[in-house]
C-alpha cells in the first residue's frame, strides 16, 4: 500500500514538473509544406526539432528539398546537425523587418552559437540588406560571402517563430570539414576517462557491456556517465555485493538507445527506457527539467545532468551527479541481492570468473542502510533519498520547488491525506 501511495504520488507530480512549455511544433508547422520535407525530416533526426519547440522568438531558414538533398547527401548527421543549427536564428524576423535592418547589415546569434562547438563568432550569420531588396545571409566570420539569399516566406506566427526560406546553407568556415567521428569509432572508454568518469569506464570494461554501448552506438545511444565522485558518496550500495548480472543491468541502466541531447531530455515528457529495460516499464528513467537544469529520478534518488561530454549524432554521452539506482535492483529488499529478480544480461558477462571490482569503495553498504521507502512530503517535494553528494539534493529540491504550481502541491496534499486516512 505504501508502495501504492508513493508511485501514485510520484507519477503525478514528476508529470506536473515537467515544466518546459512547448512555445510551438515545427514539425507540425512544416508538415504543411511539402517542398521541405527533407528539411523536416532532418529536423527530426537531429532533434533538433526539440531545441526549436521551446525556444521562443526564433526565426527557422528553411532549405527545399533540393538543397537539403545536397547538403545531406555529402555529409554525416553530425555535420548536418551543425550546418542546420546555423539556421536557426534566436530573433524574430519576418519580411518586414528583414529590410527593416537597421544600417542595412546585422549579426544574429544561431543556435549553432550556443552547443559550445563554434568557435569565435562562427555562430553567428551576418543578415545583410542587399541592393534591389534583395537580403544575402553569410557567416560571420570576416571575409565570408553573402552567398545565401532570402527566396520566401514560409510561415510567421508573430513574434514566437517565422520561417523563410533560404537558397542555400550558410557554411561558417569549417563547419563542413571539421573531422566527423563516426559513433563507432569514438572510443567511449577513453572519452568517459578523459571526463572524470574513470570508476564508470572500468565497470563497463571489466563486465564487458562497453560492446553492448559500442555496437548501439551507430544506431542512437544516450550515456548517463557517474562521475568518479559520485561513486564515493555515502549511500552508494557497495557494488561488490551485487551478482554479475546485477552489475550488468546496473551498468545498461545508464544508457538508452536513443539520440537524446539535452534539448530533447529537457522536452521529454514520457519515462525513458534504458538498455536494461525489459518489459513494460522495468528500469526506466524519468526525466524532470527547470530552467536550464535536467533531473534524471530513478525512483530511489534524483540525479543531476552535469555536463555533455560528447554530442555527435547519433551518439550522446552527459556526466551525471549520481549513481543511477534502479528501484528494480536496490528499491525493495533491504538485502543488496534481491532473490528471483530475472534481471536481463544479453551480453556474455565477462566478469564472472573476476573478482568483483575493487576499485569501489562504499562506506555504506545498502545492507545496513536498508532504503527508507521514498515518501512524498506533503509540502510537494519529493523526498527521495538522494544517493549522493548534498549538492545533488539542492539540486534536485530546487528544481521541485520551482516548477510545482501552488495547486499541485495542495492536490498532492489532498491525496496524500486521501491516501492515508
Ligand atoms: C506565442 O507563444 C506564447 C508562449 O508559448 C503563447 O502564449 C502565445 O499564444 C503564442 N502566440 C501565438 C500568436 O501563438
Ligand atoms: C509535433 O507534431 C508532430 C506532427 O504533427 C507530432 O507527431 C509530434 O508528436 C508533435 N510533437 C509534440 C512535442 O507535440
Ligand atoms: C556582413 O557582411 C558584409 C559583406 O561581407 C560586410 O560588408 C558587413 O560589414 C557585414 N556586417 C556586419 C554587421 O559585420
Ligand atoms: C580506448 O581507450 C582505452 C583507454 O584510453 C584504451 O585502453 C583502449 O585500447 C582504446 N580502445 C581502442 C579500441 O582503441
Ligand atoms: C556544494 O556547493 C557549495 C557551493 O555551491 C560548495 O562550496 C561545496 O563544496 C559543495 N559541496 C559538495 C559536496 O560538492
Amino acid at each position: 500500500m505504501a508502495t501504492l501511495q508513493y508511485s501514485l504520488l510520484l507519477s503525478f507530480t514528476l508529470s506536473a514538473l515537467v515544466s518546459t512549455i512547448l512555445a510551438h511544433n515545427i514539425t507540425d508547422i512544416l508538415s504543411g509544406f511539402p517542398e521541405y520535407s527533407e528539411f523536416n525530416k532532418y529536423l527530426t533526426q537531429t532533434k533538433l526539432a526539440d531545441e526549436i519547440n521551446t525556444r521562443q522568438t526564433i526565426t527557422v531558414l528553411a532549405l527545399n528539398n533540393g538543397a537539403m538533398t545536397a547538403l545531406a547527401a555529402k555529409h554525416p548527421l553530425s555535420v548536418i546537425k551543425n550546418a542546420l543549427s546555423l539556421l536557426v536564428v534566436l530573433d524574430y524576423y519576418d519580411p518586414t523587418k528583414l529590410h527593416q535592418i537597421s544600417k542595412g547589415t546585422t549579426l544574429s546569434t544561431t543556435l549553432y552559437q550556443t552547443t559550445g562547438n563554434a568557435p569565435g563568432n562562427l555562430g553567428f550569420v551576418n543578415i545583410t540588406d542587399l541592393q534591389g531588396g534583395k537580403v544575402g545571409f553569410g557567416s560571420a566570420a570576416p571575409g565570408s560571402k553573402l552567398d545565401s539569399s532570402y527566396t520566401k516566406s514560409v510561415k510567421q506566427v508573430p513574434y514566437n517563430i517565422s520561417i523563410l526560406e533560404i537558397s542555400q546553407p550558410i557554411i561558417a568556415p569549417g563547419i563542413l570539414t571539421a573531422p566527423a567521428p563516426t559513433p563507432s569509432s569514438v572510443n567511449i572508454t577513453a572519452l568517459l576517462e578523459k571526463a572524470g568518469c574513470k570508476t564508470f569506464a572500468s565497470l563497463l570494461q571489466t563486465s564487458g557491456v562497453i560492446k553492448t554501448y559500442q555496437s548501439a552506438a551507430d544506431k542512437g545511444l544516450t550515456i548517463f556517465a557517474p562521475n568518479d565522485e559520485a561513486f564515493k558518496a555515502a549511500g552508494v550500495p557497495d557494488l561488490s555485493k551485487l551478482t554479475n548480472a546485477e552489475i550488468v543491468s546496473l551498468l545498461q541502466y545508464h544508457a538508452t538507445a536513443t539520440y537524446s541531447p539535452f534539448g530533447s531530455l529537457k522536452t521529454s515528457k514520457d519515462p525513458i527506457s534504458t538498455l536494461a529495460s525489459n518489459g513494460a516499464g522495468k528500469f526506466d528513467l524519468t526525466v524532470t527539467s527547470a530552467g536550464d537544469s535536467v533531473t534524471l529520478h530513478t525512483g530511489i534518488g534524483p540525479s543531476r545532468v552535469a555536463e555533455t561530454v560528447l554530442d555527435s549524432t547519433p551518439l550522446v554521452i552527459f556526466t551525471v551527479d549520481n549513481v543511477l539506482l534502479p528501484v528494480e535492483l536496490f528499491g525493495k529488499a533491504p538485502s543488496p541481492a534481491p532473490a528471483g529478480e530475472p534481471v536481463s544480461a544479453p551480453s556474455p558477462s565477462p566478469v564472472a570468473s573476476s573478482p568483483a571490482p575493487a576499485s569501489v569503495e562504499a562506506p555504506s553498504p545498502l545492507a545496513a542502510s536498508p532504503p527508507a521507502p521514498p515518501v512524498e512530503t506533503p509540502g510537494g517535494a519529493p523526498a527521495e533519498t538522494p544517493f549522493g553528494s548534498e549538492n545533488s539534493t539542492a539540486d534536485g529540491s530546487a528544481a521541485v520547488h520551482v516548477s510545482v504550481p501552488v495547486q499541485v502541491t495542495v492536490f498532492a496534499t489532498v491525496i496524500c491525506s486521501i491516501l492515508m486516512s
